[in-house]
């Protein structure tokens, strides 16, 4: 019988690894425009990491999450998701000792046990940026400038900016009880989950999908209403340099998050081409987070985009990949052995060469050089080795030039450095 991969993680195979290292080698590009070094972590941590971090009431840390103990019974937990880890690592290694403002970004599989569907996976990938050590609003403007310059650099413009603050532990809890107050008086109106969840987690009623409880918070009292005078004058600065900035975004009072560390602005990347799974991107600001993990006391604000759902919106647009600089079709043992040591040859001098092993005729090569998209073929056979020269034959135009073959190969090896990029 044969063995198949899990369930909601997925191979990704070799036509599509182009594309992903696209869009790693955009963000490495970009993100260093901004001055962000990356950072890996491991992709376990020990479990109270994450109730600490993400919540205990939160749908990741009841139901989602890859937990199991080691041989030595530690509780440990596959990362569902990257911040908490670099936090972990930024208190661990005390990084705030070598700068006042660190900025890392971070890329590699996230593990969470949800119902997969498209765009929704049990192993899926981020690639995520933070910036810890500042509360300047125009640091909060920076971040989502570089997400949605890294938008335009993949060719994804399609997508909706928008933004909230969800306030502070000063005027939060305010708007909590308010918000529990409105809901206490709906209850029939509300779901199974909602009802057993109100209390500990208010605001996941807001983001409740069931139409029942979409419509019974449609007059829910708006965070934004409620902010301190210090987060009201944040977010007004946030806004405003987004606004210096000309950068398009729509406000969501009712925007939610799934993660219990926000604090004041937060942030989502919205596009409607993915179904149900309309978020590419989110994240916020976390200003008690690394407190909260044993760091210092430093604010902190990042984002994650989910890698699988960037890769479906740039669908059927692919990076072309080249085929080899040469190939080499050789006729007869004698070529076949000769072929393969000029290639060995070639590939150490930098040019990409393909042969074909199980030899053939010289058509049954020629096609296999097409499938491949070979630039170039070097068709030797028994006389071309008598005669050390060999016909070296361009693929889109059909020229054929002959080429020495000597020891050191120079002739050949200019041939085809000096027509590259053809
Ligand atoms: P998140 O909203 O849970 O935030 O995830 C960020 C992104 O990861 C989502 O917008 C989505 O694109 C992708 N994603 C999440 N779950 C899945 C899944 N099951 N399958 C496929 N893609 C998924 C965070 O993880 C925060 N750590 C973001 C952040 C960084 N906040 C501050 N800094």
């Amino acid at each position: 019988m044969s063995i198949s991969g899990v369930k909601g993680m997925n191979d990704i195979l070799a036509e599509d690894t182009p594309l992903w290292q696209e869009l790693e080698s955009a963000a490495r590009r970009i993100f260093s425009l901004y001055g962000f070094s990356e950072i890996r972590t491991p992709v376990v941590e020990r479990t109270e990491l994450f109730c600490r971090s993400i919540g205990e009431t939160t749908d990741i840390v009841e139901k989602e999450m890859y937990t199991f103990e080691d041989r030595n019974g530690l509780s440990l937990t596959l990362r569902p998701e990257g911040t908490a880890p670099v936090m972990r690592a930024f208190a661990q290694h005390r990084m705030h000792a070598s700068d006042q403002i660190t900025k890392l970004y971070y890329m590699g599989p996230m593990f969470r046990y949800e119902r997969p569907q498209k765009g929704r996976y049990r192993q899926f990938h981020q690639i995520g940026a933070e910036v810890i050590g500042s509360e300047d609003a125009r640091i909060d403007a920076q971040v989502l400038a570089m997400l949605l310059h890294y938008f335009e650099a993949i060719g994804l413009q399609d997508v909706e900016l928008q933004i909230n603050s969800l306030g502070c532990p000063e005027c939060r809890p305010g708007y909590r009880d308010q918000l529990v107050a409105f809901i206490e008086q709906r209850l029939d109106s509300l779901c199974d989950d909602c009802r057993r969840r109100y209390r500990t987690n208010p605001l996941r009623v807001l983001d409740c999908k069931v139409p029942g409880c979409a419509e019974a918070t449609v007059e829910a009292p708006s965070v934004l209403d409620h902010l301190c005078t210090g987060c009201q004058d944040h977010f007004a600065r946030v806004r405003g340099h987004l606004g210096d900035l000309e950068l398009p975004y729509a406000i969501n009072p009712r925007m939610v998050r799934g993660l219990d560390y926000y604090t004041r602005t937060t942030f989502e990347l919205l596009t409607s081409h993915l179904g149900a799974q309309s978020a590419v991107a989110a994240g916020g600001r976390y200003d008690g987070l690394l407190r909260q993990v044993g760091g210092p006391d430093l604010p902190g604000i990042g984002f994650a985009m989910g890698v699988e759902r960037l890769a479906l919106l740039r669908g059927e647009s692919r990076p072309t990949v080249e085929g080899p600089d040469l190939f080499i079709a050789a006729l007869g043992e004698t070529a076949g052995r000769e072929a393969f040591r000029i290639m060995s040859k070639l590939q150490l001098k930098g040019i990409r060469v393909e042969i074909d092993y199980r030899g053939g005729s010289l058509k049954s090569q020629m096609r296999r050089a097409d499938k491949l998209a070979a630039q170039r073929v070097l068709i030797l056979g028994e006389d071309e080795l008598n005669r050390g020269t060999a016909p070296l034959k361009q693929m889109a135009d059909g020229s054929q030039v002959e080429v020495r073959i000597d020891e050191k190969l120079f002739d050949l090896c200019a041939h085809l450095l000096s027509t590259e990029g053809d």
